[in-house]
This record gives C-alpha cells, sequence and structure tokens, in this order.
C-alpha cells in the first residue's frame, strides 16, 4: 500500500478506477479530484460509504482542488471529454491537450514526485503532453492503452477458443488507434502458441475486432466510450507499481532509441515495478510486425506534429 493515489477526473473512467483501487486498497487515501463541482465529492463520498461493505480501508475523498492530492504517489490521469460515435481519437486532441497540460501542470505543482498513468486521449498524445509539461523523466510517466487492448484481444481469443482468460498471453504493441499491432507471434495459451489452436482467418478477425475495440463499445453507448476495461488497464499497472510486482505489460512509453525509434509515446512492452517503468524490453519482431509498429508510430507522430502546448 502507498500513501495516496490521485485519479484525475471522475467521470466513468476515473470514479471506477478510484473505486477500483480503493477496492484493491492500494493506497491509504484516495483522492478523486474533478474541476465539476459537486460530482467528485459525491462520487468520493458515496464510494467511501461502501467500504464498510466491501470491506477496505482506503479512505476516498473527491475535491475541485489538487491541495488534497498534495505528495501523491501516483496519479491517475483520465481527464478529457470522450468519443461519440463516429469520431476518431485524434479528434479529440485539441481540447484533451488543453485538458491534460492544465493538469500536468498542478500534479508538477503539489506532487512533484509522483508516477504519471496517463489515460486520456487521444492516449500517446497525451502522454507526451503530460511529459512535456511535467518535466518528469520517461521512468514516472506512462501511458494505459496497450494493457486495455491487450485485454480485449484476450478476452476475445478465449471466448472464440472456450479457454480460460488466465491462459492467455499476449501483448498489443504500437499506438491507441486503429494501427495498433497484435502480436499473434507472441500470443499462446499456456505456452502454446495461438496458431496451433485457432486458423489464421479466426485469428485475423479477432485482431480486427480488438484493433476497432473501442469504436464498437462507443457505437453501442453512444454517449460515451468503455470504462470498465480501461479504468482495469490503469489500476493494473498502478497495483504493479504499489507492490514493485515488476510486471511485464505493455504500456505506452517515450522512446529513446527502442525499436529503431525516438521521441514519441508507443506502447512497448515494460517493466513496471516501485520505479515506474523501469525498463522497457526489446523483443524480436517478424518483418510484418516491425513494419506494423512503424506505421502505428508514423500514425502516432502525425497528430504529433499538430499539437501546440
Ligand atoms: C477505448 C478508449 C477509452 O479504447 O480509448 O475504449
Amino acid at each position: 500500500m502507498v500513501n495516496k493515489i490521485t485519479v484525475v477526473g471522475a467521470g466513468n473512467v476515473g470514479a471506477t478506477a478510484a473505486q477500483r483501487v480503493a477496492e484493491k486498497e492500494l493506497a491509504r487515501q484516495v483522492v478523486l479530484v474533478d474541476i465539476v463541482e459537486g460530482v467528485p465529492q459525491g462520487k468520493g463520498l458515496d464510494q467511501w460509504q461502501s467500504a464498510p461493505i466491501e470491506l477496505y480501508d482506503s479512505r476516498v475523498i473527491g475535491t475541485n482542488g489538487y491541495d488534497e492530492s498534495e505528495n501523491s504517489d501516483i496519479v491517475i490521469i483520465t481527464a478529457g471529454i470522450a468519443r461519440k460515435p463516429g469520431m476518431s481519437r485524434d479528434d479529440l486532441m485539441n481540447t484533451n491537450a488543453g485538458i491534460v497540460k492544465a493538469v500536468s501542470e498542478q500534479v508538477a505543482r503539489t506532487s512533484p514526485n509522483a508516477i504519471v498513468i496517463v489515460v486520456s486521449n487521444p492516449l500517446d498524445v497525451m502522454c507526451y503532453v503530460a511529459k512535456q509539461v511535467t518535466g518528469f523523466p520517461r521512468e514516472r510517466v506512462l501511458g494505459m492503452a496497450g494493457v486495455l487492448d491487450t485485454a480485449r484481444y484476450r478476452a476475445f481469443l478465449a471466448e472464440a477458443m472456450d479457454v480460460s482468460v488466465r491462459d492467455i498471453q499476449a501483448m498489443v504493441l504500437g499506438g491507441h488507434g486503429d494501427t495498433m499491432v497484435p502480436l499473434i507471434s507472441y500470443t499462446t495459451v499456456s505456452g502454446i502458441p495461438v496458431t496451433q489452436l485457432l486458423e489464421r482467418s479466426a485469428l485475423d478477425k479477432i485482431v480486427d475486432r480488438t484493433r476497432n475495440g473501442g469504436a464498437e463499445i462507443v457505437s453501442y453507448l453512444k454517449t460515451g466510450s468503455a470504462y470498465y476495461a480501461p479504468s482495469a488497464g490503469a489500476v493494473q499497472m498502478a497495483e504493479a507499481i504499489v507492490f514493485d510486482h515488476k510486471r511485464i505489460l505493455p504500456c505506452a512509453a517515450w522512446l529513446e532509441g527502442e525499436y529503431g525509434m525516438s521521441g514519441l509515446f508507443l506502447g512497448v512492452p515494460c517493466k513496471l515495478g516501485r520505479n515506474g517503468l523501469e525498463k522497457i524490453l526489446e523483443v524480436e519482431l517478424t518483418p510484418a510486425e516491425r513494419v506494423a509498429l512503424g506505421k502505428s508510430a508514423e500514425a502516432v507522430r502525425e497528430p504529433m506534429g499538430k499539437l501546440s502546448i
């Protein structure tokens, strides 16, 4: 358990993340911050009142400012607007860049030693905003996308093979967009290569559904985007950091030469421990996967170039 985890944004992703953090008792204090008056206070109080039933001692509070979040160990940034049907994540860029910038300034001021996990979209570009504005080293600014994309991929695979999600190991790399790169070559079911268990055509369909996994949910919800799996992804990263698990999870990390690329956030296999990003693992990729990762990087660089912060 750490002393304090702050979740910025009391919308569906943020509020659910705060609930998960509290129920897992990752921190003594869970601070939910949002600019909308009353909403973080109400949701925080409501969550705290569930503690005697769910039996956790993490104290949840909601607030409109950052004083209560001072000296957080981890800050999860979920603030921003969500997609509506027909919108791409990039359509959110300018609005959310302004929001993430304002949040990052407050985080740098009040929690200068925090590890930041960004969830706001377009994810890879918002990570860049957070890193630039906070000035934090790359070890302490990470983006949550790969865990979510991989979870979707694993869920679809488990369903197709009628096996436990527990036994599916997989990794989705690249940017959090249609160009993401599910690595079939590293997908196994308890160590058995998935290619021995599923036809290529079935795998291709699953890869495609994974790439459009966020849009599929948006098309159902209509007024917003996914939040149960995104919040679970962010909290899994926080958990690995809090307990120094040294887990290998796909996260958006700032590249400095890894995979032959620099100067952008991209989903790569990361070791997460108490220091945040402890290592980026460079794994061998097939020529097709390498090309796909390069294309995904281009898809991240393109909106990044239009950003003014
Ligand atoms: C999704 C959004 C949160 O993938 O990016 O559902």
